[in-house]
């Protein structure tokens, strides 16, 4: 009788220790010390846990990379775990908060009333963490809250990016939360994250096939108006000018005479002449969004406390169903000369605009979020000598690889799943090189072009690959997709992780 009792007792305790082990393998072993407890400018309870902090890439040097990590509010242990790499805009040196604060993070972010005070956070009901683990990374070293205590780091390209982030994922990442390395992996980005977001991937895939450990579930990769290829991209802005109406028949016709049908480098006089006329006509649209406005000194204060000789259309156009207003766009030039990124160093935007802000796009509410002390503290970031800044001038940048098609023919080739994604109004990664691109891969039309759906209304444009290559667009989003269409982006995002059609 004791004896049963006693063996039973041995079974139940060991069950419950079994169960115990499991829980904490799952939710215990990310680390304590990341764990973010209060977000200042929220007053809510997260709907899942958020850790945030360092990861040493290179303790000689003291490089230190920042991350942001949503947990799924759906189901952790199971849905995909994404890391998130924002490039530009269309250039590099541009912090990943610029997703978390505009685009798909948890919270909208409401500016302050009174300047000095913090903004207001709101939950976002289009948070892409609501279907996946998300991973939001500073990347290379000196942008956003990553910084390095050596300055030669600065110093830095798509090579050495590519490896640091793998670094970061591979040996320390993924070392502090182990319970995520058997969930569906991907890599995903947008604009100079088109060049971050492939060659990541394949470093990941090399390190699978020589065995490196820990080895990543890595499924697949998305990119979102990505800088590609720069016969491809720089190609596209003409066509797509005369396709949206923004030059005239005569001007494309002559431009194409002229150049021979290439726009990428001016062939003689005569074409350079051509282009010139076209970025003349275009120069002061929004180059991030054509709908949207660029508001140009000194007309900025006028406009700021409501211009109403704009019509009450043209005002609403590019308008979103975001619960809060996108951010305010009206800084500096609207495109600058030459902007298609080539080999070679790559200037910032700083560097290209002689210091001034990036282009049509507002940065106060990220700003004054990200340098308040206490908000600095809740996440873990360093707090003394580092100024966030949405772009930063800090780096050198060495464009080393001028196309990324080699990479996209390797990885899907592989069988890994690619979503290349275009909001159709964006001029400075035009869709029209994408799908070109997209296109001379030559793979075998699977998902013939047709409209795709969100709410019942169609929300873009697909063609499906062979190779689970898939070109969308998404229809009057510009640059920053989520950013303009929320709704439609977590759509679509849901829909291509779960591998259903979109
Ligand atoms: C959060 O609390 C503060 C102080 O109580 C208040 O001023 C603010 O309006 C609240 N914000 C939201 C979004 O509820
Ligand atoms: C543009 O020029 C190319 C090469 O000269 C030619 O093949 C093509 O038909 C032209 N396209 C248009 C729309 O005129
Ligand atoms: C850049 O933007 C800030 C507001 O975020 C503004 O105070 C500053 O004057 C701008 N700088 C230039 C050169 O336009
Ligand atoms: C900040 O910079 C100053 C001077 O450059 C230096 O003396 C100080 O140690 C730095 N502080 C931190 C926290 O890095
Ligand atoms: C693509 O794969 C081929 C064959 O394995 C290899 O030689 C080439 O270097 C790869 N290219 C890239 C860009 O990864
Ligand atoms: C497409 O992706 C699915 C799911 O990952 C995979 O099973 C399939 O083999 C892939 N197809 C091709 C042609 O690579």
């Amino acid at each position: 009788m004791s004896g049963k009792f006693s063996m039973e007792r041995f079974f139940f305790s060991t069950l419950l220790l079994a169960l115990f082990l499991c829980l904490l393998s799952f939710t215990e072993a990310a680390p304590k010390h990341a764990l973010i407890t209060h977000l200042p400018g929220f007053n809510g309870t997260l709907p899942s846990k958020h850790y945030s902090g360092y990861v040493t890439i290179d303790e000689k040097h003291g490089k230190n990379l920042f991350y942001y990590f949503v947990i799924s509010e759906r189901k952790p242990s199971a849905d995909p775990v994404v890391l998130w790499l924002n490039g530009g805009p269309a250039k590099p040196g541009c912090s990943s908060f610029d997703g978390f604060v505009y685009e798909h993070g948890p919270f909208n972010f409401q500016a302050a009333k009174t300047r000095g005070s913090l903004p207001q956070l709101h939950l976002n009901p289009y948070s892409w963490s609501k279907v996946s683990n998300i991973i939001y990374l500073d990347s290379p070293a000196g942008v956003g809250l990553s910084y390095s205590k050596n300055p030669d780091d600065y110093k830095t390209g798509d090579i050495k990016t590519a490896s640091d982030t793998h670094t970061f994922l591979l040996k320390k990442w993924f070392e502090q939360y182990p319970e995520f390395l058997s969930n569906p992996f991907y890599i995903s980005g947008e604009s100079y994250g088109g060049v971050y977001v492939p060659t990541l991937a394949s470093e990941v895939v090399k390190g699978i096939d020589v065995g490196l450990k820990p080895v990543l579930n890595f499924k697949g990769y998305m990119v979102g108006n990505g800088v590609t290829d720069y016969i491809f991209d720089g190609n596209a802005l003409v066509p797509f000018a005369h396709g949206m109406g923004l030059i005239s028949d005569d001007m494309f016709q002559d431009a194409n005479t002229t150049c021979q049908g290439n726009f990428w480098a001016p062939v003689n006089p005569a074409c350079r002449e051509s282009l010139d006329k076209v970025a003349e006509i275009i120069t002061c649209l929004n180059m991030f969004d054509i709908l949207e406005p660029c508001y140009h000194r000194p007309e900025e204060r006028k406009i700021e406390t409501g211009d109403i000789r704009l019509p009450s259309s043209f005002r609403k156009l590019g308008e979103t169903d975001r619960p809060l207003p996108v951010r305010k766009r009206m800084l500096g030039h609207a495109w600058p000369r030459r902007a298609p990124v080539r080999d070679g160093i790559v200037p910032t935007w700083q560097q290209l605009l002689n210091r001034e802000n990036v282009s049509c796009t507002g940065d106060e509410v990220a700003t004054s979020w990200l340098n308040n002390d206490a908000v600095r503290k809740a996440i873990h970031s360093r707090q003394g000598n580092l100024t966030w800044e949405l772009c930063t001038e800090k780096i050198l940048y060495h464009h080393e690889l001028r196309s990324m098609i080699p990479y996209h023919k390797n990885l899907t080739a592989r069988g890994y799943r690619a979503l290349i994604y275009s909001g159709d109004h964006d001029m400075s990664v035009p869709f029209t090189g994408t799908q070109a691109w997209t296109r001379s891969l030559g793979y075998k039309i699977l998902d013939e072009w047709r409209p795709w759906f969100s709410n019942d209304l169609v929300a873009g444009f697909t063609q499906g690959y062979d190779h689970n290559l898939t070109f969308l667009t998404i229809k009057g989003a510009g640059h920053t997709v989520p950013e303009y269409k929320p709704r439609e982006a977590l759509a679509f995002y849901s829909r291509w992780l779960a591998g259903e059609n979109i």
